[in-house]
């Protein structure tokens, strides 16, 4: 069992939180797996240098948190279902995740957190931002949050993994997922309570929330427009730059990320485990 002695920096005022002290790679303590799960929750995204993790390595850290994600509409790594590949060639034009979005809210139980790895980064950009949504959600008036309290919103895959779709380039057929009763829309609150801290944060994004439940799309837009833009103001946000070996963990619950795609002609490869509420 690996005994470790945790340092945690904060890396800007709203969230996130550099990590030294662990090896993730090894057995945790029960003090150390407790101190990560507070940090986690403390600063909303987690990070961590320098750590050489197997894919069955990077799936054991992710077990403590929960039940992994095989997701629906991007293939999972070779004897691996869980771990997605995240891997940008040096001729590629798009990107996985360059957008605005929170992880998986568009299933029915939607994610709590996912695990990025870094194997190959670019010599320059491949920056993830991330922005607190407790935060946008504490800067609203009293006003906008009595509006926000009773509604709900529609999440949905269907824009972003269609053929058209930014992420489309290594999904699964949505015919598959259909058929697999994955894809569709599913109604989540506008403010989500934070199961574990209690906080409120905003819980629309850019990328999977297509209007509020009960209004069409062209009644919702002005407002998600709104939220979309508030939520991504700077004051909300942090930005991480990748070294191999850096790992970044994330609330889903409360942070929206966006993979920059500003190093055209470079290789950047990822590998992600999300995981699941228990
Ligand atoms: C993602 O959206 O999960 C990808 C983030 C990244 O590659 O930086």
């Amino acid at each position: 069992m690996a005994k470790t002695n945790l340092s945690i920096r904060r890396v800007a005022g709203a969230l996130g939180a550099e990590i030294g002290g662990v090896d993730l790679s090894e057995p945790l303590d029960n003090g150390t797996q407790d101190a990560i799960h507070k940090a986690f929750l403390d600063h909303q995204v987690i990070f961590f240098r320098e750590q050489d993790l197997s894919p069955e390595a990077h799936k054991t850290f992710a077990r403590r948190f929960g039940p992994l994600n095989v997701h629906p509409y991007v293939r999972g790594m070779d004897g691996h279902p869980e771990i997605m590949e995240i891997i940008k060639e040096p001729e590629d034009k798009l990107n996985f995740g360059g957008g605005w979005h929170s992880d998986m809210s568009f299933l029915a139980k939607p994610s709590i957190g996912s695990i990025l790895h870094a194997l190959e980064v670019p010599e320059f950009g491949g920056d993830t931002l991330f922005a607190s949504q407790a935060a946008a959600y504490e800067a609203l008036s009293h006003g906008l949050k009595e509006t926000l309290s009773g509604l709900r919103a529609i999440h949905s895959a269907n824009r972003e993994y269609s053929a058209k779709g930014q992420s489309a380039h290594d999904r699964k057929s949505m015919q598959v997922a259909e058929a697999e009763g994955l894809a569709g829309e599913y109604s989540h609150p506008a403010v989500l309570t934070h199961p574990e801290t209690g906080r409120k944060a905003l819980y629309v994004n850019p990328a999977f929330t297509l209007r509020f439940d009960g209004w069409t799309a062209r009644e919702s837009k002005p407002l998600l427009d709104y939220l979309f833009s508030h939520g991504r103001s700077e004051a909300f946000t942090c930005r991480f730059r990748w070294e191999k070996g850096s790992v970044a963990f994330w609330d889903n619950r409360s942070v929206w990320h966006y993979a920059l795609n500003d190093y055209p002609g470079q290789r950047r490869h990822m590998r992600r485990v999300t995981v699941d509420p228990a």
